[in-house]
């Protein structure tokens, strides 16, 4: 299971040295947490296209970079997250109209697409634009802040997802990535594999006080292989 860091819980004074030890670690996947104080339930704001560009410099070409959008209007502005050069553009499925016709924009501009739902937002929301989708990223807490519990309920739709994924990879279709986000720690990161999680997102469990950031992803590379 790949790892990929969530920054909520940096120094954004210090993002380019996190970013610098981040890689030295190993990680090669950073997920951007883009809130614009109206989209998630607790109206947080954190950052833009600006910072994401800045990111996209510090830690070159050879670093997958996504973007998770919790913004009211992803089907507007879009397009400022592939020109700061985002490899990946994860939009909430509840918060866009015309999700085919987002997709089909990211894929024209040499863009991947992925699509996330909340912990409340049933499955069938997403699986009719699976086979043109890239990643599906299944939020296991409420989004709006790092640092909150993991809910194990989601369970039942990571089986879903990857049940559909691999139906859809066996009759030819697409290798869908299956990505969670949220609550993912050394404790859990071996429940999620099970489920068919092929990557997971950890924010308060890779950038925290208790270790540095490879001393923090070694225990949990020890527990998926424990
Ligand atoms: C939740 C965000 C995150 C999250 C991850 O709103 O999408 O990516 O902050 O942080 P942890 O791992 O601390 O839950
Ligand atoms: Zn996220």
């Amino acid at each position: 299971m790949i790892i990929t860091p969530s920054i909520l819980t940096a120094d954004f004074c210090e993002l380019g040295q996190t970013m610098d030890e981040a890689i030295e670690a190993g990680i090669d996947w950073i997920h951007l947490d883009v809130m614009d104080g109206n989209w998630v339930v607790n109206r947080t704001i954190t950052f833009g296209p600006a910072l994401i560009r800045s990111i996209r410099e510090r830690v070159g070409p050879d670093i997958f970079v996504d973007c998770h959008l919790m913004v009211t209007n992803a089907e507007e502005n879009w397009n400022q997250y592939v020109d700061a050069g985002v490899d990946l553009v994860i939009f909430h499925i509840e918060a866009v109209k015309d999700p085919v016709s987002l997709i089909d924009k990211l894929h024209s501009r040499g863009c991947q697409a992925g699509a996330v739902l909340n912990p409340a937002t049933p499955a069938s929301a997403i699986l009719p634009y699976l086979p043109n989708l890239d990643l599906v990223l299944i939020m296991s807490v409420v989004p709006g802040k790092g640092g909150q519990s993991f809910m194990a309920e989601m369970e039942e739709k990571a089986r879903t997802f990857r049940s559909a994924i691999d139906s859809q990879i066996d009759s030819g279709g697409l290798a869908t990535k299956l990505m969670i986000d949220g609550g993912i720690k050394a404790h859990n990161a071996a429940q999620v594999a099970e489920w068919g999680i092929e990557v997971a997102v950890v924010g308060s469990g890779l950038i925290n006080d208790k270790g540095s950031i490879a001393e923090n992803l070694a225990e949990i590379h020890d527990a998926l292989s424990a």
